[in-house]
Parts: C-alpha cells; structure tokens; sequence
C-alpha cells in the first residue's frame, strides 16, 4: 500500500533534475553573484542551481517564456559587488531602471539594450564611474539626459542611447566624456541645439562619432562636418551593432 501512495505522488512531485541553469540569462545571473562581494543578510543563498532561477530572491522570471528573466529586484539588500558587468539585453525588463546600480562603482559594462525599460535615467550612474559602456538602445526610456554622467564619467567609450523616448536638451556637460568615441541618441525626442562643445568628442577613423538623428530623420550638420549618409544608413540598421564588441 504504502509503495502505491508512494507511485502515485511521484508524478506530482516538482522534478528536481529538470532545471538546467544552461541558458543566457540565468547564466548573466550566475555571474552577477559570483562578482557579490558581500551578501549579509544572505539574500543570494537560495541562487543556486537546485533551485529554479524564477524562484531565487528577487528575480521574476517571464510568465510563458520560463528561460527569460523580466525583472530584477536587488534593492536595499545590502549587497556589495565588485561586479563590472551587467549584460541583460535583449529581455522582457520593465519597470524604471533601478538607482540602486549607482551603488556598483566597479560596473565597467551595462547593456540593457532592447528590453521595455522605461522612466528617466538615474542621475545615480554618475556614480558608477568605472563605467565604460553603456546601452539602452531600443527601451522606453524618457526623461532627460542626466547633466553629471558628462563630468563624472571620464571612462565612458560608448554612449547608446538610441530609438528611446529621451526629451529635453543633450547637457553641454557631455562635450567633457573625454574617452567618448560613440555617443549615438539617434531617434529619441531631444530637442534644442546641439552644444558645439560636443566637437572636443574624439573622432576615430572614419566612423560617425556622434549619431542623432531624429525621428523625423533629418541628420544634424553639426560641427561643421557634413555626414556620409553611407554610415548614417550603417548606423540606423540594428544589424550593424555587434554589441559584443561596441
Ligand atoms: C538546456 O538543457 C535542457 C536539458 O538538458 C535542454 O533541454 C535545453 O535544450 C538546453 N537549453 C539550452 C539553451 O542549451
Ligand atoms: C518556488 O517557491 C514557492 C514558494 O516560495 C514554492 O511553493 C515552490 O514550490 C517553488 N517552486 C519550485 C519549482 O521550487
Ligand atoms: C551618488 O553619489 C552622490 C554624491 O555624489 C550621492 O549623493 C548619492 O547618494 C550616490 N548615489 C548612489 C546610488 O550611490
Ligand atoms: C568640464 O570639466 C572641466 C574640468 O573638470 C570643468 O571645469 C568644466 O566646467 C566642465 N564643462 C562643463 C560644460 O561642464
């Protein structure tokens, strides 16, 4: 008898070698807590491969597609990283962009391209100024352009901001990101005139160092420098970006 109850809640029973940590966001999550330094309060305890990502502390894994994550949440948990990559493009992210990766002052990478991120961009990434690359290309992100990442950021090499929702005028504080030599805010809602001062921006090669078109697809003749609409056409097909090496 107790062989037969035992037979017919097995199938019941959650299948403990089904979860295989194989895929590329519980991999970029796997690495995101080897780089914790410190974890006090033990939050990150139950990130381990025994346990379903979609059920480890603050993660919230997408309702169908169980392999992508959408939502990270590691507010005030007191965490303390040396981590200096944050990859989790191309997802179902939404929600603001937490200010809390201010506190990341290592992170030298933060791709979160296409995702359905929304809200401003933290003033608090100023802080984060080991920072060399960051994109939020293709998101929803609105709000302007916080005027301290052009002073504070003096490691920043690429700058994508494209097809987002940002408003308001580019700070003339960017003409100071000095290591700078892609700043792309094509197809965004800014408006106002492009500060001259963007032309202290490094140029290399032939390469468009600056991208921002607008919608209405008109490209800015600034800095005296006329465009080939050859690599402006380059720059608008997403194709074109290896974002592993950008
Ligand atoms: C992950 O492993 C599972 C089980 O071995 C397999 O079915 C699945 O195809 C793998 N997925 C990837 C992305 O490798
Ligand atoms: C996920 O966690 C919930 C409660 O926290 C638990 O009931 C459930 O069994 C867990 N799921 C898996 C697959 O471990
Ligand atoms: C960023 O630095 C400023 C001071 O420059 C500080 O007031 C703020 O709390 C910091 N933000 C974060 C998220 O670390
Ligand atoms: C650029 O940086 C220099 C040196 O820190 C500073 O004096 C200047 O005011 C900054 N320019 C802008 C436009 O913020």
């Amino acid at each position: 008898m107790a062989a037969t109850a035992f037979c017919l809640t097995l199938p019941l029973m959650p299948p403990t070698s089904a979860f295989v940590c194989n895929f590329t966001d519980c991999q970029a999550l796997v690495k995101f807590k080897a780089d914790i330094i410190s974890d006090p309060k033990g939050y990150l305890q139950d990130w381990n491969e025994a346990n379903p990502y979609y059920n480890w502390t603050g993660i919230t894994g997408h309702q169908s597609l169980r392999s992508r994550v959408i939502d990270l949440e590691l507010i005030d948990l007191g965490l303390q990283g040396k981590l200096t990559r944050l990859e989790l493009a191309v997802n179902y992210f939404t929600g603001k962009i937490p200010g809390e990766l201010g506190a990341l002052t290592k992170l030298e990478v933060l791709y979160l391209h296409r995702n359905c991120l929304e809200g401003a961009i933290p003033a608090s990434l100023s802080n984060c100024t080991a920072l060399r690359r960051i994109s939020l290309i293709v998101n929803r992100m609105s709000g302007e352009l916080p005027a301290e990442m052009g002073n504070k950021l003096q490691n920043l090499q690429k700058v994508l901001f494209r097809d987002d929702a940002i408003s308001g005028r580019i700070p003339v504080t960017f003409s100071n990101l000095s290591q700078t030599t892609l700043l792309d805010l094509s197809f965004n809602n800014l408006e106002g005139e492009v500060p001259e001062e963007l032309g202290k921006l490094k140029n290399p090669g032939h390469r468009p160092s600056i991208s921002l078109i607008t919608r209405e697809l008109q490209a800015c003749n600034i800095l005296g420098k006329k465009w080939d609409l050859k690599d402006l056409e380059r720059m608008l097909k997403p194709e074109a970006y290896h974002y592993d090496n950008v």
